[in-house]
């Protein structure tokens, strides 16, 4: 288990990863790979596998555990899983690497995804990119900051082409982002 100091760091398995943000690295680089489903978590875990049909069906959810509480998915993580679930290692990595939103390394606090698509592309887009490169500190895209604070990275249309240019910070989705209010967005974000 990990737990929180006053700057709301964790103390075990995280650099960089608040309690309510899924953003950081994990307890495991040396082998040291501390379990996630034990104690209150296995018994989350067991509640969420009354709610599906089978065991395969729970697995998106129990990633997105992992990914809660540690920040991302090792391939630690994914064996721990695919064990809890009776799938292989190699099956959960699949989906693991299908899916965009589960990150196979550690990312910065604010994890930031910023729609390149071909509209907010002409609507400025990349502008917007350079100024959250410029403004978090992070040397390009898909690398984290100095301070782990920031990942910025291009997705593909996040479904608000009517309003470029739409990113994400975590889970706040937010339109209309030009590179003048970047700064203002990531004010306050400590
Ligand atoms: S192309 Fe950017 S949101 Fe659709």
């Amino acid at each position: 288990m990990t737990r929180e100091d006053a700057s709301g760091m964790r103390e075990a398995g995280d650099l960089h990863a608040p309690a309510h943000a899924p953003h950081g690295s994990e307890l495991h680089s040396h082998g040291d790979f501390a379990p996630l489903f034990v104690g209150a978590r296995r018994r989350e875990l067991d509640e969420l596998l009354t709610r599906y049909p089978t065991k395969m069906a729970t697995l998106l959810p129990a990633l997105w555990m992992v990914q809660q509480e540690r920040g991302w998915v090792s391939d630690a993580a994914m064996a721990e899983v695919a064990a809890a679930l009776d799938l292989t290692p190699a099956y959960v990595k699949g989906v693991v690497t299908f899916y965009t939103m589960y990150h196979q390394h550690p990312v910065g606090k604010y994890f930031i995804q910023v729609c390149t698509t071909s509209p907010c592309n002409v609507c400025g887009a990349e502008d917007v990119v350079d100024a959250l490169l410029r403004h978090t500190g992070c040397q390009e895209l898909g690398q984290t900051s100095a301070d782990g604070k920031y990942t910025v990275i291009e997705v593909e249309c996040l479904g608000a082409c009517g309003f470029a240019t739409p990113i994400m910070i975590n889970e706040e989705f937010i339109e209309s982002v030009t590179p003048e209010n970047v700064a203002g967005l990531l004010a306050g974000r400590s």
